[in-house]
């Protein structure tokens, strides 16, 4: 399927590696010209050399999208962004007695403040010129609680009721707004969390993983272009009727018939 979005202009957030770069690598097969970004130079430049490779502009962005300046960077890159992909690291595993009030106000920042200052500064002129996607990477934990992600989970519910009315605003005007739940995806944050729960229960990390993939309906864990591609989609000149929505891609985990 043409997406539509050939020469369109995308910044994608915390994209040197997994789900991020996978949204990028999807969009620069579209034909999309991408900023992209993360905080290890030598992995940025990696992918920017990769995602070159499908003959689209590329401009990396060596910065923490967290903070205003690293915020500016982005813009100052693209100032008038079509698709805007939200996307951060996730808070490490704790129990929330452990989170001081400064950790609980630097996931708020990562996973809420964060994506809604990149919207706030990209969607009056997506709203000027008739075309607009934002896609924000949260996390199936909004509808499923996971034991020690409470932040992360909290925050990125947060963001979402706080974009569900934006969005509303603006779709008029075919500026979209949607968030992809992820499930589990194989990236280096899950097999990270896979060693972290083998060491806690001294088992081998391939038998944490078999387990884990066991429980979901699918199988198997998805892969970073599964959720790549969903992602362009929902980025496409084709999905401006798709928007406040909340996409599970999981697998079948979360179980429910809604
Ligand atoms: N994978 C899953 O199964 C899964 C499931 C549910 C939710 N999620 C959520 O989806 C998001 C992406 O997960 P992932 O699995 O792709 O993680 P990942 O494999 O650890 O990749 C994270 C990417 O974000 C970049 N990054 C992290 N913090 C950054 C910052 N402050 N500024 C700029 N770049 C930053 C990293 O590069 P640098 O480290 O070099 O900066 C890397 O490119 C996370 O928020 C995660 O919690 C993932």
């Amino acid at each position: 399927m043409d997406l539509g979005l050939e020469g369109r202009k995308a910044i994608v957030c915390a994209s040197s590696r997994g789900l991020g770069k996978a949204c990028a690598l999807a969009l620069a097969q579209a034909g999309c010209d991408l900023v992209i970004n993360g905080r290890d130079e030598k992995t940025l430049d990696a992918t920017a050399a990769e995602l070159k490779r499908a003959g689209v502009t590329v401009t990396a962005v060596l910065a923490d999208v967290s903070t205003p300046d690293g915020q500016k960077q982005l813009l100052a890159a693209c100032p008038e962004p079509d698709i805007l992909v939200n996307n951060n690291g996730g808070p490490p595993h704790r129990d929330f007695r452990q989170l001081d009030r400064q950790a609980i106000l630097d996931g708020v920042t990562q996973n809420m403040v964060t994506p809604i200052e990149l919207i706030k500064a990209v969607i009056d002129g997506m709203v000027a010129r008739g075309f607009g996607r934002i896609v924000n990477i949260t996390s199936t934990s909004v509808y499923k609680p996971i034991a020690g992600l409470d932040l992360s989970s909290g925050a990125r519910a947060g963001l979402t009721s706080f974009l569900a009315g934006i969005a509303r605003t603006v779709a008029k005007d075919n500026v979209t707004i949607n968030n992809i739940l992820p499930g589990a995806f194989d990236t280096d944050r899950l097999r990270n969390g896979i060693r972290f729960g083998a060491e806690k229960s001294g088992v081998a990390p391939e038998d944490e993983a078999e387990k884990r993939m066991a429980e979901i309906p699918a199988g198997r864990f998805g892969t970073p272009d599964e959720f790549g591609n969903a992602c362009a989609f929902l980025c496409s000149s084709h999905a401006g009727y798709i928007t406040g929505q909340n996409l599970i891609i999981d697998g079948g985990a979360y179980r429910s018939a809604f």
